[in-house]
């Protein structure tokens, strides 16, 4: 772990996504790591909420922050902005403001949306990527800059060890952006070329391009995070507020709900805790940097100690048959095989759902139709969204592996249960 700068050295540092679950780390973690840091948080407003009532309600009540010494809020100020919009939709003289005083940007917003239409996804992920870069570009002293990208930006399919390095791209990179933000690129055709299994990791893979090629004299270090779920150790152990990616498997398989799985299953999943993700970015935003420095890092558990899908199936469902939550959990089918697949879907998810409504239905009790009918599509689309990713071996080769001695997958799982339990079902 890189060293904490001193009390005497300044340091000043926009944050964007600190309302989001790996954001919240970030902030806990520097608060934690940097006492003396000053640390103004972007945060967009929403309709029915200003910017400062969001950052109350979703950063400063959240549980994240319940052992935050009294008095440390002083040094967070929450900042009204719009990543989408230039300058980050910051007042002109906040933006003069941060251009005199930020010394390091930490940039952990995005939509993780993985179905996003592909200009959507461009401008939650490459626009707004471009426009934090360029407020760093115009400071002063141009800061360290930290963008967190995914692991998932390599080759599809994935073949051999994957490196920190660029992914070639079919095209270039400002040429694709243009037309994409032209509304002239045909979603499926670059997505085809690339082998992209989606828009989301496709504009990650385009933004990093971008930002390395834009990033003048701004050191900038882009982090590649595997699927992120609940913290080891801090700010509290099995802390978790998202139910994005491994959550939602474990949400609907502990509950009894999902019980045919569209996997391969000793395919290994790289789960890694938030807080070591936060670790290699704050590492990466306080280490020694110069003017134009650039690096690409992995923030992943690695092959030889990922679980495979089997593996975290038989945890989820070992811990939720012994502190049950909702029905028996158990996996009826976990594999690869279409027929088999569509065949166990149909038994445990399609006439069950198809029952259940028509029955609900029949009762007039419309409320609980419809969750029945949403929970269906949450289990369908788990089963859609995700085979590309419990179907390839991603052989991840950072130069320098997480520090992560105390690590073990099946107490890692365990865990994870045991924090989307208490942190995002509240029991
Ligand atoms: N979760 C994972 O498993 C995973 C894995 C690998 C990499 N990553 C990367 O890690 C980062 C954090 O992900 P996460 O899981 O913490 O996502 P998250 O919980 O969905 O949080 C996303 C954050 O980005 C903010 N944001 C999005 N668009 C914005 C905009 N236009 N203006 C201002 N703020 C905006 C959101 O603000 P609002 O609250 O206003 O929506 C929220 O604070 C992302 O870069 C993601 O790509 C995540």
């Amino acid at each position: 772990m890189v060293n904490a700068p001193t009390p005497s050295e300044r340091v000043e540092i926009l944050l964007t996504g600190a309302t989001g679950f790996l954001g919240k780390v970030v902030l806990a973690e520097l608060l934690r790591r940097v006492p003396h840091a000053r640390i103004w948080t972007l945060v967009r407003p929403t309709e029915t909420q200003t910017a400062r009532e969001r950052f109350v309600r979703q950063v400063r009540m959240s549980p994240a922050f319940s052992g935050l010494p009294r008095g440390r809020w002083a040094q967070v100020r929450p900042l009204r902005g719009e990543l989408s919009k230039p300058d980050l939709g910051i007042s002109p003289g906040m933006t003069r403001l941060l251009r005199e005083r930020l010394t390091h940007v930490i940039h952990c917003a995005a939509s993780v949306d993985f179905d996003q239409e592909l200009g959507a996804a461009a401008v939650s992920n490459i626009s707004a990527s471009l426009h934090t870069l360029a407020l760093a570009s115009s400071c002063e002293h141009p800061p360290v800059m930290v963008s967190v990208s995914t692991a998932y930006v390599g080759p599809h399919p994935p073949s051999g060890p994957m490196r920190e390095e660029l992914v070639p791209l079919a095209d270039d990179a400002e040429a694709t952006y243009r037309s994409i933000m032209a509304g002239e690129a045909d979603q499926a055709a670059l997505l085809a070329a690339s082998g992209h299994p989606n828009t989301y990791t496709f504009t990650k893979c385009l933004a990093e391009h971008l930002m390395m090629a834009r990033r003048g004299q701004v050191p900038l270090h882009i982090i590649r995070p595997s699927i992120i779920s609940a913290s080891l150790r801090y700010p509290v152990p099995g802390w978790i507020d998202s139910y994005a990616a491994f959550a939602g498997f474990v949400v609907l398989i502990g509950a009894g709900r999902l019980r045919a799985l569209r996997a391969e299953p000793d395919n290994p999943l790289d789960i890694v805790p938030c807080d070591a993700v936060a670790t290699r970015i704050i590492d990466a935003a306080l280490g020694p940097a110069q003017p134009g420095d650039a690096s690409i890092a992995y923030a992943v558990v690695g092959l030889e100690r990922a679980p495979t899908v089997l593996e975290c199936c038989d945890h989820i469902v070992d811990h939720f048959g012994e502190n049950p939550i909702d029905r028996k959990p158990y996996m009826s089918y976990v594999g690869s095989d279409p027929v088999r697949f569509e065949l166990e879907h149909l038994q445990h998810h399609v006439a069950p759902r198809t029952l259940a409504t028509a029955w609900l239905g029949l009762l007039g009790k419309e409320r609980t139709r419809l969750g029945v009918q949403r929970l269906f599509e949450r289990v369908s689309y788990l089963n859609e969204a995700f085979p590309y990713f419990t179907h390839n071996a991603f052989d991840f080769r950072p130069e320098q592996p997480l520090d992560l001695p105390e690590y073990e997958a099946e107490d890692y799982i365990t865990g994870v249960c045991q924090g989307v339990t208490k942190y995002l079902m509240g029991r």
